[in-house]
């Protein structure tokens, strides 16, 4: 089984990224081929000096190293040092429907956001599209908030079987992989952490800094001595993200006995943050000295996801007539 997913490096990762995509995705890198990349060529789309561009890949690869991905289990690379994808994301926008792209909604979000609205912008998901199905993926784990490109993703396999695959499927059809007991991790202000809303905890966030931010986590003004719903709680859901079932039931009796405010369960909230990614501070302060390192596992695995790439485009081409 081959498994894929990407994530841009648009800014600092944060833990609507970890507990969406990199924990599942670390934990699958031991039930398959895991194919992991850093998506600089989708950043573009929002990035537009080159120096950040670069520091945020590699604040992305450390990251995500720091966080358990292993080179041994896992091909990590960048985007774009496999350009044969861009080549079939022309291929493939070719048999692309507008309608298709037009109905997406993480372009019209973006729209809405004041992000103007380039060509790339509106094509990122036939890009995403190659991006899967040039490594014959079979499972995509992502965040919800993506679900929506798999399907485009799929139409556009489908599609291409029909029109070239004389009934041989040329490509794969893959399958999202998505926490069911997720829908998204929930910013400060409760909806979704996401970069364009200004509400996320980076995961490597500075202490001073992480602290400041849990206690920004919106609640309302239940006074302190009175009984709390702990299932309307933000505090409570970035909670059981991270602890035991024990911990999490005694929050939440804690929440309806009443007689300890909001700030009592945020301290909870950021000792446990504190605690769980301690070892993985210690591990990204080590990478952070190896640059030459991180360096190598992206080439290496850049070298691995080539060959893929290449066989598959040599076989569109072929039957595309190219
Ligand atoms: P990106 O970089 O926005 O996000 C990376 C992953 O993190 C997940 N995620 C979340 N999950 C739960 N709750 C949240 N608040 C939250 N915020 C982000 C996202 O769902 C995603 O899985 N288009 C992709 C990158 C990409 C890709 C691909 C993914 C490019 N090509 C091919 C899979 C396969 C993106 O922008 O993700």
């Amino acid at each position: 089984m081959r498994i894929l997913s990407g994530i841009q490096p648009s800014g600092r990762l944060h833990l609507g990224n970890y507990f969406g995509m990199m924990e599942p995705a670390i934990r699958l890198q031991d039930e398959g081929e895991a194919y992991y990349f850093i998506a600089d060529y989708h950043s573009l789309t929002s990035i537009h000096d080159p120096s950040q561009l670069r520091d945020n890949v590699r604040d992305v690869a450390i990251d995500f190293l720091a966080c358990g991905l292993d080179p041994e289990k896992a091909v990590f690379f960048r985007q774009s040092d496999v350009p044969e994808v861009t080549e079939l994301t022309w291929i493939l926008s070719t048999l692309t429907p507008m309608g298709l792209l037009e109905r997406c909604h993480s372009y019209k979000d973006k729209i809405a956001q004041g992000v103007s609205p380039s060509h790339g912008l509106f094509a990122y998901p036939v890009l995403m599209a190659s991006d899967i199905l040039i490594y014959n993926s079979d499972l995509v784990p992502v965040g919800k908030d993506q679900k929506q490109h798999i399907e485009v993703t799929r139409d556009i396999a489908q599609k291409f079987n029909d029109r070239y695959g004389e009934g041989e499927p040329l490509l794969k059809i893959p399958e999202p992989r998505i926490r069911k007991d997720l829908a998204a991790v929930p910013g400060l202000d409760g909806r979704k952490m996401s970069k364009s809303y200004d509400n996320t905890i980076a995961l490597f966030e500075d202490e001073k800094a992480l602290k400041k931010k849990i206690m920004r986590i919106t609640t309302d003004s239940i006074p302190v001595e009175d009984p709390k719903d702990p299932d309307d709680s933000y505090i409570v859901m970035l909670y059981k993200l991270i602890a035991s079932a024990d911990e999490v039931q005694e929050m939440e009796d804690a929440f309806r006995r009443g007689g300890e405010g909001y700030g009592h369960f945020k301290k909870q909230l950021l000792e446990k943050l504190l605690e769980h990614f301690a070892p993985l501070r210690v591990k990204r302060a080590k990478l952070e000295q190896d640059p030459d390192f991180v360096e190598d596992v992206l080439q290496n695995g850049a070298k691995q996801a080539r060959l893929i790439a290449q066989e598959t485009l040599h076989r569109v081409r072929k039957a595309v007539g190219l």
